[in-house]
C-alpha cells in the first residue's frame, strides 16, 4: 500500500511541468511550440533565456530528488525508489498535459542523486563530459543513462543497477525522435534550434 502511495506521490510531484510553467510565466509562449517541443531545460535554453533554462533544470532535478526523499523518509528506502520512478512517470506522462510530457533526464538525475549521491554525481559527470565534447544534449543524456547502471554495478548495488536501468529505458524511449536525428546527423547542438 505504501509503495502505491509513494508511486502516486512521486507521480504528482513529477508531473509539474516546470519548463512549460516558467516559459509561460516569462511571456515566452508555449515551449511545446519551440525547438524540439520538449518541456525540459535543453529546449528552454533554445528560447535564449539562460536563467530560465537553469531554473527549469534545478526545479526538474529538485522534484525528482524531493519525491524520493519524502517517500523514503515516510515509508523507507523501497518506497523512496517507487516515488522516484513515479516522478519519472509523472514528468514523462503528466495527466495535466494529456500524458505528453518530457524526457526525464533532469528529473532522473535528481532521483539518482537522492538515491545515492555518487550515482547521481557519476551520471552528471558523464553528461558533462559528453556535452562538452559533442555539444549535443540528447547524446549526453543517453550516455549518462547508459553508464549509470554500470556505476551502480561497480559499487555492488545491484538494486540501484536495476533501478537506474529502468530509468535509462524510460529516458531512451522518450528520446526516440532524438535517436533518429542523431543517426541522421541532424540533432542540433546545445543552444541551437
Ligand atoms: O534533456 C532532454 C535532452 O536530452 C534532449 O532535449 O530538447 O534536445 O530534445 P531536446
Amino acid at each position: 500500500m505504501n509503495l502505491l502511495l509513494a508511486l502516486l506521490l512521486g507521480y504528482l510531484l513529477g508531473s509539474v511541468p516546470w519548463g512549460l510553467l516558467l516559459t509561460r510565466a516569462a511571456g515566452l509562449g508555449d515551449i511545446r511550440a519551440i525547438g524540439s517541443g520538449n518541456i525540459g531545460a535543453t529546449n528552454v535554453l533554445r528560447t535564449g533565456n539562460k536563467p530560465l533554462a537553469a531554473a527549469t533544470l534545478a526545479l526538474d532535478i529538485a522534484k525528482g530528488a524531493l519525491a524520493l526523499w519524502i517517500a523514503g523518509s515516510l515509508w523507507g528506502e523501497q518506497a523512496g525508489l517507487a516515488a522516484g520512478f513515479g516522478a519519472m512517470l509523472g514528468h514523462a506522462f503528466p495527466v495535466w498535459l494529456g500524458f505528453k510530457g518530457g524526457k526525464g533526464v533532469a528529473t532522473g538525475g535528481g532521483v539518482l542523486l537522492a538515491a545515492a549521491w555518487w550515482l547521481g554525481l557519476g551520471a552528471a559527470l558523464v553528461w558533462l563530459a559528453v556535452a562538452a565534447t559533442l555539444r549535443i544534449s540528447s547524446a549526453a543524456s543517453l550516455a549518462a543513462c547508459a553508464v549509470a547502471p554500470a556505476i551502480a554495478l561497480l559499487a555492488g548495488r545491484y538494486d540501484l543497477a536495476l533501478f537506474s536501468a529502468g530509468i535509462a529505458l524510460l529516458v531512451a524511449i522518450r528520446h526516440r525522435a532524438n535517436i533518429e536525428r542523431l543517426m541522421a546527423g541532424t540533432e542540433p547542438r546545445i543552444g541551437r534550434k
